[in-house]
């Protein structure tokens, strides 16, 4: 019998030699998976082995099954959604994380992960150029901070909803949240979820960038308040998802503040530019909000997942999520336990990626890589523009290109088809990966640059294949 610490340093070196070469050329696979839907599964056993295997049988499983059925994010011609990469030593940093294997839920259940957390959240909030009254938890993804920052919000009305509830009470008025077509779906989630209702989520008109317009929430504001509803929260993004548009946090707080209404903005996605001195603006107006979203996993290089939820009042989300059972109290005081202040009671150990990524990469270092992707972004839409039938369609501020092949002559509908069958096309290939949009209804092409590794080189090399696809793709239209 081999002895467990053999076995791990074997594991160990075994698959620091795999991800040292995937990091070194994730090109060698094709960036989309060619698995058909239910391979994987068919190829499974129907229940797990009696008798425990060998590394080695489970290594070789993983990269016969499971690598095949991986859309590499790490391939450098991964333009989908919004492209991510994480700096290598964060991931080692997970591992270490995972072999320490803490609960944070409490102060005392690891004392480095609670403070390693506030320390860590609070450089990143210096970084960003946000106010020192707001201070970070970390959570899983923008989706749960969005939930935990509306639960918090709710509270503050005083409706006594913690105590009470909502159901069966003709004295609560209907609660309402605002934000736009462009705003990420989460938002209307967490609506859905604390009892709010799809039909008090109001969406407030874009303007032709796509930003929400203060003016016509201010409308909608007066109006809602006319008729005896309570606006309870307005959500702004920062970088929305379809084309990284800005909503103007510093008029929308102006109209907010006004009616005494939350203001929660969405940065999931653009936020971590703002560690960039010239992208700094970005967050401007965010020394109002009551609660701002940021997710290293998108852009600052940390492995998925790991996103910060900002806030103004601690105490209040304190009040909102805190029940400490008999069997979790604990006597330290002045002391954070993060159990508090969400949701779940366990949590993973994530300040320890951020802390590595910060460190190794350094903030000149992340501020490069950075604005090498909005270049990159920026040298793509040059491009596009250039080219007769091709037609960039929404302001590229950051590192996200929407865009669309539009020759003359063919219909809107056309269009779309002509656009989803160059994507597919392109996507089969397995040499680069892009998603689509929908812009006032029309499909669009979306190129997100998020990756490490991405070159010019790579960005020239999808343009190619896009404009080969259209080519294909007028042809095949023109037999058919
Ligand atoms: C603007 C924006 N907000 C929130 C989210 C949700 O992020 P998460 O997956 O961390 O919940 C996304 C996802 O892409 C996004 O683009």
């Amino acid at each position: 019998m081999r002895r467990a610490d053999d076995e791990i340093v074997d594991a160990l070196a075994r698959a620091g030699r795999w991800i040292e070469a995937y990091y070194r050329e994730p090109q060698r696979y094709p960036v989309f998976s060619r698995a058909r839907p239910g391979e994987l599964s068919a190829a499974l056993p129907q229940a797990p082995p009696e008798e425990g295997e060998s590394f080695a049988a489970i290594f070789a499983d993983f990269e016969r099954l499971i690598v095949p059925g991986i859309t590499h994010w790490n391939h450098p011609r991964f333009f989908a959604w919004f492209a991510i990469s994480a700096t290598p030593v964060a991931v080692v940093a997970e591992a270490l994380a995972a072999a320490l294997d803490v609960n944070a839920m409490v102060w005392r259940s690891s004392p480095a992960a609670t403070e390693l957390e506030e320390v860590v959240l609070r450089w990143l909030r210096d970084l960003l150029g946000l106010d020192a009254g707001l201070h970070g938890i970390v959570y899983d993804t923008a989706s749960i901070g969005g939930f935990t920052a509306l639960a918090a919000a709710r509270e503050s009305l005083d409706l006594g909803i913690r105590e009470r509830g909502m159901a069966g009470r003709d004295d609560l008025p209907p609660l309402r949240v605002y934000l736009t077509d462009q705003t990420h779906s989460h938002i209307e989630k967490a609506a859905i979820a604390l009892g709010i209702g799809r039909d008090n989520v109001v969406r407030v008109p874009v303007d032709d960038a796509f930003a929400m317009r203060p003016d016509a929430l201010a409308q909608r504001l007066q109006r809602d308040i006319a008729s005896g509803m309570r606006p309870m929260c307005v959500a702004a993004t920062v970088g929305t998802t379809s084309t990284t548009s800005r909503d103007p946090v510093g008029d929308i707080a102006d109209v907010a503040k006004r009616h005494g209404v939350w203001l929660h903005v969405d940065a999931a996605y653009a936020g971590s530019a703002a560690i960039v001195p010239e992208f700094r603006y970005l967050l401007d107006g965010c020394e109002r909000a009551d609660s701002v979203v940021v997710n290293p996993h998108k852009w600052l290089f940390v492995p998925i997942d790991l996103s910060v939820l900002y806030v103004r009042d601690l105490e209040l989300l304190r009040r909102t999520f805190s029940l400490t059972a008999d069997y979790v109290a604990t006597p330290e005081t002045g002391v954070r336990n993060y159990m508090d202040y969400g949701l779940q009671l366990g949590r993973r150990f994530r300040a320890l990626k951020l802390w590595f990524a910060l460190r190794r990469l350094g903030v000149a270092g992340m501020r490069d890589v950075l604005r090498g992707h909005v270049a990159l972004a920026q040298r793509f839409a040059a491009w596009v523009e250039a080219e007769l039938d091709w037609e960039v369609v929404a302001p590229h501020p950051l590192s996200v290109v929407c865009f669309r092949y539009a020759p003359v002559g063919l219909d809107e509908r056309r269009r779309d088809e002509r656009n989803a069958a160059i994507v597919d096309a392109v996507n089969a290939g397995g040499e680069a990966f892009l998603s689509t949009t929908r812009l006032h209804g029309h499909l669009v092409v979306r190129l997100a640059i998020g990756n490490e590794r991405t070159t010019e080189d790579d960005v020239r090399a999808a343009w190619k294949l896009l404009r080969n696809a259209a080519r294909q793709a007028d042809r095949a239209f023109r037999d058919s």
